[in-house]
């Protein structure tokens, strides 16, 4: 039933073009963003004027990555919390305020009581969830399926790509909505999301040289992940997917915030993954990172580089190069996660640890 891979994390992964592709498929009818599940109006959807997405984990870190594409689009202002620290503090929300809660399972119990709250509050609340029939989309307004179909692995691969990409149409059905994007851009959007499980298949298909890097950092006490706009989520994701499988000690931040800090943990050897942005977006955040890059490699720091393949710049400055293929800025965390979620389970089996189960983790968090 592992179609052949020795975890089921790596089938999930392998599996990550499908997944993309399957939960975009019908969303776009007659020119129009289509939701699953409507209960609130059109004109109510029109009427939003602030957003809220709520989520644990990873599915929070999707969440990170969709507040640049909503606000980018919908010129709305969105914010990204974790669910067991909305729920408990007194939110600013109201009745055109759209929470957008995102949850694999449909049942992490922080994230249900939090719609809950959500909707005493007279919130809307959106779900993006990969169960169906389960508890938080029986309970909000309006449904978004991911389509990943069952992740048997603890740790999120495919779930996790499938919300970023379902977080992404939420963004263009309120820009449709608001009619901050014209009908041609919003079409303009979907077909370029539309190309990446292509792009998405060829990262899979050249992980080999990642695992490699994986062996040959297996026994590092530490590592760090940098990156700025939608590359700060990815590391984030970076970090737990390596905490969670590998036990091993790892930190995601901004890469701006280095000299506010993090920087003194830089020191010889130290391993630091960092996601550059696609040459499309070169300007001030590709060479702000080189800057960092110069600044860590100076202080003796291995250099790992997620980076579009024909990025010369960046080369000599890398100790690793992952190359991966070109996309627009915010549509990069779709390619450049998945290098992390395969260095995490490498390292982990090269520690022997079991990479479906990890130690003290559940699948589905029904307790708080
Ligand atoms: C990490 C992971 C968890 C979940 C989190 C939320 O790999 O899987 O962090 O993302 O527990 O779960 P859901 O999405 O089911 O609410």
């Amino acid at each position: 039933e592992k179609g052949g891979y020795d975890y089921f994390m790596l089938k999930e992964i392998a599996e990550q073009p499908t997944a993309v592709a399957d939960t975009l498929l019908g969303k776009f009818q007659d020119g129009r963003i289509v939701l699953d599940e409507q209960r609130i109006s059109d004109q109510e959807l029109r009427d939003v004027d602030k957003v809220f997405i709520i989520a644990c984990g990873s599915a929070y870190h999707s969440g990170l990555v969709a507040k640049y594409a909503i606000e980018h689009w919908t010129r709305l202002p969105c914010e990204v919390e974790i669910a067991s620290e909305f729920r408990y503090r007194d939110p600013v929300l109201d009745r055109s305020t759209l929470v957008v809660a995102i949850s694999q399972s449909g049942e992490t119990a922080d994230t249900l009581e939090a719609v809950r709250h959500a909707k005493d509050q007279k919130a809307r609340v959106l779900a993006v969830c990969n169960t169906n029939g389960s508890q938080i989309p029986r309970e909000a307004d309006a449904v978004l399926y991911t389509h990943a179909g069952p992740e048997i692995g603890v740790a999120s691969t495919k779930a996790y790509l499938a919300q970023i990409t379902a977080n992404y149409l939420v963004g263009l059905a309120l820009a449709q909505a608001r009619g901050t994007k014209f009908p041609d851009e919003v079409a303009a959007e979907f077909r370029q999301l539309e190309r990446m499980p292509e792009a998405i298949q060829k990262v899979v298909d050249s992980l080999e040289p990642v695992r490699e890097i994986a062996r040959e950092l297996a026994d590092s006490k530490s590592v760090l992940f940098l990156g700025r706009h939608v590359g700060y989520p990815t590391a984030l994701e970076g970090a737990l997917k390596l905490k969670e499988l590998a036990y091993m000690h790892a930190e995601g931040f901004p890469a701006g915030e280095l000299k506010h800090g993090p920087i003194a943990l830089i020191e010889e050897g130290l391993p630091v993954f960092v996601v550059m942005p696609p040459v499309e977006g070169r300007g001030v955040l590709h060479s702000k990172l080189v800057s960092n890059i110069q600044e860590i490699k100076a202080r003796g720091a291995r250099t790992i580089v997620i980076a579009e393949e024909g990025d010369e710049v960046v080369k000599p400055l890398s100790d690793y190069f992952i190359p991966i293929p070109a996309s627009t800025t915010l549509l990069q965390p779709l390619l450049a996660t998945i290098p992390y979620q395969a260095f995490a389970a490498e390292v982990a089996a090269a520690r022997g640890y079991d990479v479906d189960k990890p130690r003290n983790l559940a699948k589905s968090v029904t307790v708080e």
